[in-house]
């Protein structure tokens, strides 16, 4: 592959921004500094008054996963190729055990479902179900296997929950295996009660799916998992995290040297629990684990970000369709498919309401949705970084670009956006995936199945 120079560039990093050249050769970036001469042969990317930052790692998303008796609308073709558009290079998917069966089946289904359509490169977590006799031994099998992070869920009892031993057992095998377990943390048994009220109460419209999951059910179980983490010894990291009264729960374990960690998600960020409440069942849209809050959440979740008591945005992208998926709980909201699309709009969001409106730093918002998850998922500096060694995910970034959110426009497979009519300031204008151009514009030249599987490091950054 002949060499490629990005000229001209402004490189922004989670340390520092300067002006600067980044030359590749191969997959991987050689060199990075001002006045790298072109050679002959030498493909010249001209990329004055952009902005150069490593690709987007979306360490949370859902492809092709199976819920509720339907599955995700987007598959690892799809999803991935709209990920590419919105600047994201890398994503952590999640392989699930199915109960009583062996972890090496549900990674090797995962396999399968990626391969020959991933369009860009993709690490997997195992959802834990189900220890049994030798769930213990498959945790190190996947650990060697690449997949060097577990997530168990506090809720959805009978069905994906699992109890405080199987959580405190897990935990405490990190100790010997290096991964990292991330906790779906909402009280589930609590939950389920108030549910069961509220139907009986004939209440079955989408906005009691966000009143029978009370933030303080969402800070309970991140109470409680931090504390299990912290008798086990080991890090823990929260997915979605969605209120102020569970960031408080982060918040001040980390101030007492806990290595708890949390991420969330641009839904939490600009989304409200009103969303629900939209007629003709559109609030079903917005129906998803933990649920949207009240307003206020909003900046307390930003002022997060800021100081570091979040470390992470992800999407929990898990899409369905409104018109023939999320229908499924017209009369029942218990029954609405789980989940929201995000994987293509998560940079541009972060970008434009953290950036642009003055709540983060531009070497924070590339800490956030980069640098920091190839940290804690162990890809880091392979991924998540400009410096030689390191592969050339890379995005030129015009900063300057509107862009408007749409339906009609986004590359998702889903019938409706969560951000419809959203004006951002700030667009991928390119993007490379180890050193190969794959979004140009509004052109896609990658190739399905191109991606490749991330094997990723145990002991990570949350160890450290
Ligand atoms: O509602 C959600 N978040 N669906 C995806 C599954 C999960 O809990 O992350
Ligand atoms: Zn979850
Ligand atoms: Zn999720």
């Amino acid at each position: 592959m002949a060499n490629t120079l990005i000229q001209g560039a402004t490189v922004v990093t989670a340390q520092e921004t300067r002006a600067a050249d980044v030359l590749i050769e191969g997959e991987r970036i050689k060199e990075v500094r001002a006045g790298i001469p072109a050679r002959a042969g030498d493909k010249v990317i001209d990329a004055k008054g952009m902005y150069v930052i490593p690709g987007g790692i979306d360490a949370h998303t859902h492809l092709d996963m199976p819920f509720g008796g339907t599955t995700s609308a987007d598959d690892f073709e799809s999803g991935t190729r709209a990920a590419a558009f919105g600047g994201t290079t890398s994503i952590v998917d999640f392989a699930i055990q199915a109960r009583g069966t062996r972890m090496r089946d549900a990674l090797d289904t995962w396999w399968k479902k990626a391969e020959r359509k991933a369009a860009i490169d993709y690490g997997l977590h195992m959802i834990i179900t189900d220890l049994g006799a030798s769930g213990l031994e498959d945790m190190d099998d996947m650990v060697r296997e690449g997949v060097a992070s577990f997530k168990l869920f506090m809720a959805y009892p009978n069905v994906l929950m699992v109890d405080d031993t199987t959580i405190f057992k897990a935990l405490s095998q990190t100790a010997k295996n290096g991964a990292l377990v991330c906790m779906h943390a909402e009280n589930g048994s609590i939950i389920d009660v108030i549910v069961a009220r509220a139907l009986a109460e004939g209440k079955t419209a989408p906005i009691y799916h966000a009143l029978t999951r009370p933030p303080r059910a969402e800070a309970e179980a991140v109470h409680r998992a931090i504390a299990m983490a912290e008798i086990a010894g080991v890090p823990v990291y929260i997915v979605h995290l969605s209120s102020e009264d569970a960031l408080k729960e982060v918040r001040e374990a980390r101030d007492r040297g806990v290595p708890a960690f949390a991420e969330t998600c641009p839904q939490y960020l600009l989304l409200s629990q009103d969303e629900l409440e939209r007629p003709n069942f559109e609030g079903a849209k917005y129906v998803f684990t933990p649920p949207l809050r009240p307003k206020e959440h909003q900046p307390k979740l930003w002022e997060g970000l800021k100081n570091d008591h979040l470390q992470v945005v992800s999407t929990d992208h898990c899409p369905f369709c409104f018109k023939d998926q999320k229908i499924l709980g017209k009369d029942d909201f218990t029954k609405i498919p789980n989940g929201g699309p995000g994987i293509e709009n998560r940079l541009q969001l972060i970008h434009h309401h953290g950036v642009n409106l003055g709540k983060i730093t531009l070497n924070r918002f590339v800490e956030l949705t980069s640098t920091t998850p190839a940290r804690i998922f162990g890809m880091y500096p392979k991924k998540g970084e400009i410096a030689p060694g390191s592969d050339a995910d890379l995005v030129i970034w015009d900063a300057n670009a509107p862009y408007t959110i749409s339906v009609k426009t986004h590359h998702m497979k889903v019938d409706y956006s969560m951000f419809e009519g959203y004006e951002v300031l700030g667009n991928a204008r390119m993007v490379l995936s180890r050193g190969e151009v794959i979004v140009d514009g509004q052109k896609f030249l990658g190739a399905s199945g191109r991606g490749n599987y991330i094997k990723r490091a145990a002991r990570g950054g949350a160890w450290k």
